[in-house]
């Protein structure tokens, strides 16, 4: 029997903060023709990336993670213990185990969280975000702290010209906590997945199905392998179709969004999916020339530069939106609270 709070002891919840962090070094289009059979005009013109910032080595995931993290939670006016509930969106944790959320939970002194990694490629943020929403809603977490955060470089060959040029290293967090402001917060998720296209974008080996061994790694099977058409197509059409099936339900049209925040994997999807939903670019943010895409990265890194530049304000109807790899589609609805 599944046993469901009463809707009127539901909380919505609040972004009370946010913060980022990319590593300092820069990997530029010019740095990868000199690594790989690419150009500068090829990258432009497919992905719309210039650079990304990638770690060096031995800074993994939690190392990124842990500095959006300290300042989310200051900017919240918080300390880290008073967050009781971590989730970590990563699909490159520093380890399979001990989970990130424990390596973060430890290196910020969150002593009173509990918390675990959620994997869903590049819809890791939206899958946190709907998760760590869903425990304030429920009054089970009153501070949560959610984090997108990626080391893409760590499982990306840097041989394979399809697939080196699209990633970059970054990460982001929100606090959460519960608003009675019926004006401000988390209004709507949608997620789904389609199963079926995971052979399209994956890292076969690692796991149990294929774990590490002299053969595995002399074959490469512990890089991401892409089938760039079928994730492309996937992409854009489910890009749109997350978004529609969102707002329909809240009979919201595209043009009464304020902004959208995509997920950042190619300036060519994002462009498609939002002119087939009708919305003009100043609508619709576009990172990825700076950062590549940096999967569970993006969309907090997005938020942040709209906030940053003043395109995304308080009061504003803001609309996250991800696919990636599984596949797993999402999208959130969020009235924006957080005053400049
Ligand atoms: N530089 C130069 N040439 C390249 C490069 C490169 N970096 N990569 C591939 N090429 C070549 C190919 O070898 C091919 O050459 P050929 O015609 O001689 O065989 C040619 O360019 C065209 O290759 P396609 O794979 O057909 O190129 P396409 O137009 O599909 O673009 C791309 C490839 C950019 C990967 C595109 O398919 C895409 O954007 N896919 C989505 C991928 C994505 O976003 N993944 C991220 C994770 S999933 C997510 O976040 C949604």
């Amino acid at each position: 029997m599944v046993i469901t709070p009463p809707l009127r002891a539901m909380k919505r919840a609040r972004i009370s903060s946010l913060a980022t962090y990319v590593p300092p070094r820069v990997l530029t289009n010019a740095d990868l023709e000199r690594m790989v059979d690419t150009s500068d005009d090829w990258i432009m013109q497919r992905v719309g990336i210039r650079e990304r910032h990638v770690v060096d080595a031995g800074v993994a995931t939690s190392d990124l993670a842990r500095e959006a993290s300290l300042k989310a939670i200051a900017r919240a006016g918080l300390v880290p213990a008073d967050i009781d509930f971590i989730v970590v969106g990563t699909t490159t944790p520093d380890t399979l185990f001990p989970s990130t959320a424990c390596v973060l939970q430890d290196m910020i002194g969150a002593t009173n969280a509990w918390g675990y990694d959620l994997v869903a490629a590049c819809s890791g943020f939206t899958y946190a975000l709907t998760t760590g929403a869903q425990m304030i809603a429920s009054g089970a977490s009153k501070r949560a702290l959610v984090v997108g955060a990626d080391v893409m470089s760590s499982i990306i060959d840097y041989t394979d010209r399809t697939t080196c040029v699209l990633f970059g290293d970054g990460a982001g967090a929100v606090v959460l906590e519960a608003t009675d402001d019926e004006n401000f917060g988390i209004l709507d998720f949608e997620n789904y997945v389609d199963g079926s296209g995971g052979p399209a974008l994956c890292m076969p080996a690692g796991g149990s199905r294929l774990p590490a061994s002299v053969e595995t790694i002399a074959s490469r099977q512990h890089y991401v392998k892409q089938e760039g058409q079928t994730v492309f197509k996937f992409a854009v059409k489910n890009m749109e179709e997350v978004c529609r099936r969102i707002l329909d339900r809240n009979g919201i049209k595209p043009h009464q969004l304020d902004l959208l925040v995509p997920h950042q994997a190619s300036s060519r999807i994002i462009k498609h999916a939002s002119e087939k939903l009708g919305l003009p670019p100043e609508k619709v943010v576009i990172n990825i020339d700076r950062f590549g895409n940096t999967t569970a990265g993006t969309i907090p890194l997005a938020m942040n530069d709209a906030v940053e530049s003043g395109r995304l304000k308080r009061g504003d109807l803001v609309l996250l939106a991800s696919v990636g790899a599984g596949f797993t589609v999402g999208a959130v609805l969020i009235r924006w609270g957080l005053k400049p």
